[in-house]
């Protein structure tokens, strides 16, 4: 596999805290990559990194398998937490001045940047009366014009309203499918990346929790789990344990301490999970156990996300 992207333990330490702690990603070439966590997370802070824009405290970036330094920057373009402009100006001139700026201005370049981004009609139109949503595609075109092979977008879809969101999905689809752009995108809702993503990594608290495709994700969840408490978790979890039944970690998160997970794989000749809840039941009630809460669940994306992150 080749990867144009790779970070290695990426941390970062602000006032004494490490908000960023050992974050090693691979992102394929010609993938939709899918950075997800909750507010606070860390996604911006480990894409500055991946940009240069502030320094790590430990780790490193690779792009196209070297070090990250300021010529190979030249092969991404990226969008960080909200684009400015200036506002007095028209698209075009933004475009132009920031394009400038950074260097290279091939007007053939530029001018498919305006198209693919579908502001053609409106790029005479001074940016102080563009809406949320154009804001974010001239910003795209921006960062378009110097023909980058990786797209790397903070929460593209902040702040737009579904129509917004859609454009911007079908957009991101066109960059990667039609101009062979690799995506990386951060977001903290799992539902919208799910449409787009082939990969998906899920940060929270700084840590890295998952990394893989969409159908590991998916199939490394495709079985059931039975959820309980009982009134002396630990024996349970013993005496489950010495009868093969397979107990699971908690989920990542904090409050899920106070259940026990029993990991339910269908097999054939085996009853259905509720008949696998009913036995987990009378082995716990013959040992005098106590059983306060009992549900089977079925875990959608959303819900693995939400298990992963606790929020
Ligand atoms: N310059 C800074 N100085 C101190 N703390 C910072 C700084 N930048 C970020 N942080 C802290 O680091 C943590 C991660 O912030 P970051 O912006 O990376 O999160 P995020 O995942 O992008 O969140 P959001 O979804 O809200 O954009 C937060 O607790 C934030 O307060
Ligand atoms: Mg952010």
């Amino acid at each position: 596999m080749n990867y144009i992207l790779r970070t290695y333990r990426l941390a970062k330490r602000f006032r004494f805290r490490l908000r960023v702690r050992d974050i090693s990603l691979s992102v394929p070439e010609g993938s939709i990559y899918g950075f997800l966590g909750p507010n606070g997370a860390g996604k911006s802070t480990t894409i500055k990194m991946i940009l240069g824009l502030i320094r790590p405290t430990n780790g490193h970036v690779e792009i196209l398998g070297e070090r990250l330094k300021r010529k190979n920057l030249a092969h991404i373009g990226a969008i960080v937490e909200s684009p400015r402009f200036y506002d007095y100006m028209s698209g075009m001139d933004n475009i132009r001045v920031l394009s400038w700026l950074s260097g290279r201005v091939d007007e053939k370049a530029l001018q498919d940047a305006i198209d693919v981004v579908g502001l053609r009609k409106r790029i005479h139109d001074k940016v102080k009366i563009y809406s949320q949503g154009m804001r974010q595609r001239l910003a795209i075109a921006c960062s378009l014009v110097p023909a980058p092979k990786l797209l790397i977008l903070d929460e593209p879809t902040n702040g737009l309203d579904p129509e917004g969101v859609r454009d911007m999905r079908d957009l991101i689809l066109e960059l990667n499918k039609k101009w062979g752009l690799t995506i990386f995108l951060s977001s903290h809702v799992l539902s919208e990346v799910e449409k787009i993503a082939d990969h998906v990594a899920i940060i929270s608290d700084g840590i890295l929790l998952f990394e893989g495709t969409v159908n590991q994700l998916q199939k490394e969840h495709s079985t059931n789990v039975v959820k309980l408490m009982t009134s002396d978790n630990s024996r349970a979890r013993d005496l489950l344990a010495s009868r093969m039944f397979q107990v699971i970690p908690p989920p990542a998160t904090r409050d899920d301490e106070r259940f026990i997970f029993i990991d339910f794989t269908p097999q054939p000749g085996r009853g259905d999970v509720h008949e696998f809840a009913m036995e987990i039941s009378s082995v716990l009630a013959g040992a005098g156990l106590t059983i306060g809460e009992l549900s089977t669940e079925k875990p959608d994306l959303e819900s693995i996300f939400l298990r992963y992150t606790g929020t």
